[in-house]
């Protein structure tokens, strides 16, 4: 390191504060501060702006409803499609040349659709939708990995008003068999396979024994054959092949389906407290509005963008940035298949630079690993196209935040931190990048129209500098409606905590922790109930135990996330043996095993600790909290208390890290 470089690094180190680029702030979508003053005025009618973004076919009567609270309704009156918002009105504007998904497979295959084609094929897939008998109101299930055929058929089901519910490709057998039964969806699309680090990945087969796991009758199944003769496989009766299908009912024309703002667009399965997954709803008016706008004034996309977010469309990021809200926008989004380190780990740094991304959206966990595989890597590619970056899933701290900004943003690009949920729809706490300046570690301020605050245990706004939770004293439009099939669950997981006895106000508990500084910025620390965030995938711990004390040989088990220097958290599990059974590497390998089969890869434990007996309050509660201080390694706090002190240390000798 020269010296001038020494000095740029010191300087960056203490400085706690950037503002946006001259040059970024000349053309951002958003640059005007009063936008603040102007949403609070003008709440709800301030929403009019998002519904603008889109085409409805039949105008809303009213903005909000809140007659029946916590149910709130949304442009409610108005229909629209959410397909022809994301592509008919785009190639009806002449831009059915632009490209609309730049998809890259990891062997290094592209495929390039532009507005014209992807039209073309969701219309065909939507008569074929059709044609296997899929009607309105009938819930998809798609159970594919990041292939385009996965947009295609979101947007197809969007296309004839029939909801889908997205599994992420990495979940198990079991994960997709609890979600078809939870949603009673009898359709499924799934493919063959995908490629991971070179491998080929078989999927069929996880599919398949998934299918066997579902309580009601399935129709006939579409198969995407993604990889060719690499991995043998062959379709039982009742399943179709994707590219026949398609080409029987190709240069169909399907009329997308009115469907009500308030109509269900997808359901989205996300963990909670419990071990059961929720059912989260979102609908077809206000999400996709609030996708848009967010696109649109956060990412600051514009139709001649080429925008990449690098996460899985089986996740809500993926729903909201990778497919509705870029493509509301008429933007190119490019979709990558594999991981950032194959062939290399300049994977990522060498599609910006060919592909001369504009705006690039990804998670911390990613950013900690680029740095740890260290600035090489994006150095061996121009990577100036970018003009903005942002960040979702987790908090990044200040070392990481600084690392993207001058590694990856060349000190030019704004960064925008993005606090929001599955249930949020999109993003809720962030800088607005033309109008903010950034404080590296803290998400920003609430956005214009979102009531959040950090409130203490009562609900009363805490001081500046003080730590206490987050919610939201107002709806908003991309809000999840309710719990599919469970509004007595919706409103005791997110409403009952905070909202006043017999409600006249009504308020969001999102189970995160947080402080607030003076000038109003929120700093997310995490969930506060019993979820964790490995890589910026929420897993519930109670998913997990449930998983593990399903093993033969093991009587109880507590599961809790560990700090993890690229993870962020980190599966710990510490389990009793039954009588009769060792806690010898049998034990934990069926342990792990259980894990997989009952959610997947995402949840394989760094350790799986065996002891006699769980650390417990005299009450006879589980001590998760000191059972997270032994994974991360962090010094142990006074355990007398304890009804049981002496498992403590047997405990901590266990585990790697302490
Ligand atoms: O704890 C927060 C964390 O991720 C949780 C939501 O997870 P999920 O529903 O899977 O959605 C992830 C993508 C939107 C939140 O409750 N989280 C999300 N974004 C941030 C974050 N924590 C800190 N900073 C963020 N920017």
């Amino acid at each position: 390191m020269t010296q001038d470089e020494a000095s740029l690094e010191a300087r960056l180190e203490e400085q706690e504060a950037f503002d946006p680029p001259e040059s970024f702030v000349e053309q951002a979508n958003v640059t005007d501060p009063g936008i603040y003053e102007e949403f609070e005025e003008n709440w709800p009618d301030c929403w009019e702006r998002a519904a603008d973004l889109l085409s409805w076919e039949e105008s809303y009567d009213t903005v909000l409803d809140d007659s029946n609270e916590p149910f709130y309704e949304w442009f409610t009156g108005g229909e629209l499609n959410a397909s022809y918002n994301c592509l008919d009105r785009h190639v009806a504007d002449g831009a059915s040349d632009r490209t609309a998904i730049k998809w890259e497979g990891e062997p290094g295959e592209t495929r390039t659709y532009t507005y014209g084609d992807l039209l073309a094929e969701v219309e065909a897939f939507a008569a074929t939708l059709r044609d296997l008998g899929v009607e309105e109101d009938d819930v998809v299930t798609l159970y594919m990995p990041m292939i385009p055929e996965l947009p295609i058929a979101m947007l197809a089901c969007a296309r004839i008003g029939a909801p889908h519910s997205v599994v992420f490709a990495g979940f198990s057998a079991d994960a997709l068999a609890t979600r078809m039964n939870s949603a009673d969806s009898e359709y499924l699309v799934t493919c063959d396979g995908y490629y991971r680090r070179g491998d080929a990945l078989d999927h069929l087969s996880k599919a398949n024994e998934g299918l066997e796991g579902v309580d009601h009758e399935v129709s006939d199944v579409v198969v995407v054959d993604r990889l060719g003769d690499e991995l043998e496989h062959s379709l039982s009766e009742n399943q179709r092949d994707y590219d026949e299908l398609v080409a029987e009912n190709e240069g169909a024309s399907v009329e997308p389906v009115a469907r009500d703002a308030e109509d269900m667009l997808f359901l989205m399965y996300t963990s909670g407290t419990t071990g059961k997954p929720k059912g989260v709803k979102h609908t077809t008016g206000g999400y996709l509005a609030y996708a848009a706008w967010t696109s649109h004034s956060v990412l600051d996309l514009k139709p001649e963008d080429t925008y990449w977010c690098a996460a899985d469309i089986g996740w809500i990021t993926g729903h909201s940035y990778i497919v509705y809200g870029p493509l509301a926008l008429g933007t190119s989004t490019v979709m990558y298949e594999g991981t950032p380190d194959y062939p290399d780990k300049d994977r990522l740094w060498e599609i910006v630079e060919r592909e001369e991304v504009d705006v690039f959206y990804t998670a911390p966990t990613a950013i900690r690993a680029f740095m740890k595989w260290g600035e090489k890597y994006p150095e061996q590619h121009d990577l100036s196209s970018l003009r903005l970056l942002g960040t979702v899933g987790e908090p990044i701290n200040p070392r990481a935040w600084k690392w993207y900004y001058k590694h990856i943003g060349g000190e030019e690009c704004p960064i925008v931190d993005t606090w929001w949920q599955t249930e949020t729809g999109g993003m809720m706490i962030t800088t607005l990048p033309g109008i903010n300046t950034m404080k590296p570690g803290t998400a920003g301020p609430p956005l214009p129209g979102i009531g959040a605050q950090v409130v203490d245990a009562e609900g009363a706004e805490v001081g500046a500098g003080q730590a206490g939770y987050v919610t939201v004293n107002k709806p908003w439009p991309g809000m999840l409606r309710t719990l599919y099939n469970n509004d007595e669950r919706f409103i005791s997981e997110y409403w009952e905590e905070y909202s006043d006895e017999g409600a006249d106000e009504w308020v969001y508990f999102p189970e995160d922790g947080a402080k607030i500084d003076d000038d109003g910025y929120i700093t997310i620390l995490g969930r506060v109930d019993d979820v964790i965030n490995v890589s910026g995938h929420r897993l519930g711990t109670m998913e997990i135990e449930s998983a593990v004390v399903g093993v033969e040989g093991i009587a109880e088990a507590a599961v809790v996330g560990g700090d993890h220097e690229v993870k962020g958290e980190a599966v710990y599990v510490y389990a009793i043996p039954e009588d009769g059974y060792d806690g010898d590497a049998d034990l934990e390998e069926r342990a792990v095993q259980g894990i997989l089969d009952s959610i997947g890869p995402i949840a394989k434990p760094e350790e799986v600790i065996f002891t006699p007996e769980l650390p417990k309050t005299r009450s006879g509660k589980i001590m998760r909290r000191l059972l997270e201080d032994i994974a991360s390694g962090n010094e142990l706090g006074n355990t007398s208390t304890l009804r049981n002190p002496d498992v403590v240390d047997d405990i901590a000798d266990q585990v790697d890290s302490s």
